[in-house]
């Protein structure tokens, strides 16, 4: 990826200052949310007993568990707009330059949107959550996200069945992404 980058197409090269903020917007925006993604699956089916001997019982739920993760843990909890034009949204006038801090994670535990928002159902049909966020911008990496997330639970799930988080996990304080620090886990 970093190779076609720096070698550009018919339209022309990237600057050097391009480049460098590219490399740090993909890292971040690829590495750390996958990361995630995956801590927070193994702490909810910590927490969730049903919900993994169901998937143990049936990887094939494995799709629909990790959208569930990206539901209620979503990694990314915000996104930004800058409003271009004056816009009306649900009886709110905004007008052109104002900054919107868009909150994902809320949207995805709305009680208008889901059922039961707050509770992990390994198994929740229409899950149209907004953990890569939607229209022009959508997350480019989400199926080798998905696919990334989907991989590491099963496979060390199928590993170590009887895992058990032990005492110590901490969450990262940062209010953008959601996930830990550190998730000490025992793997019996
Ligand atoms: C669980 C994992 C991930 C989550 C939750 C996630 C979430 C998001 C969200 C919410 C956006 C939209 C930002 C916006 O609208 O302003 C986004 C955009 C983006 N993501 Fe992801 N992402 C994940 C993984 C990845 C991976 C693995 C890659 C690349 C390897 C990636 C690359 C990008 C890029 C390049 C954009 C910008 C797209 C654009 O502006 O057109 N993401 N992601």
């Amino acid at each position: 990826m970093l190779t076609r980058l720096i070698a550009g197409d018919e339209s022309g090269q990237l600057t050097e200052a391009e480049l460098y903020q590219n490399c740090i917007f993909i890292l971040n925006a690829g590495h750390e949310t996958t990361t995630n993604l995956i801590g927070n699956g193994l702490a909810l089916l910590d927490t969730h007993r049903e919900a993994r001997a169901d998937l143990l019982a049936d990887p094939a739920l494995i799709g629909p568990v990790v959208e569930e993760v990206l539901r209620m843990e979503s990694s990314n909890q915000f996104g930004n707009r800058l409003t271009v034009e004056d816009l009306s949204l649900y009886g709110h006038d905004i007008a052109a330059g104002t900054d919107l801090h868009l909150c994902i994670g809320a949207a995805n535990r709305d009680p208008e949107a889901f059922v039961a928002p707050n509770s992990f159902q390994a198994d929740r049909r229409r899950n149209k959550h907004l953990a890569f966020g939607s229209g022009a911008h959508t997350c480019v990496g989400l199926t080798l996200a998905r696919m990334e997330g989907q991989v590491a639970l099963a496979r060390l799930l199928s590993r170590f069945p009887d895992y058990q988080i032990a005492d110590g996990a901490e969450r990262s304080n940062r209010i953008r992404f959601r996930g830990y620090t550190c998730l000490p886990a025992r793997l019996n």
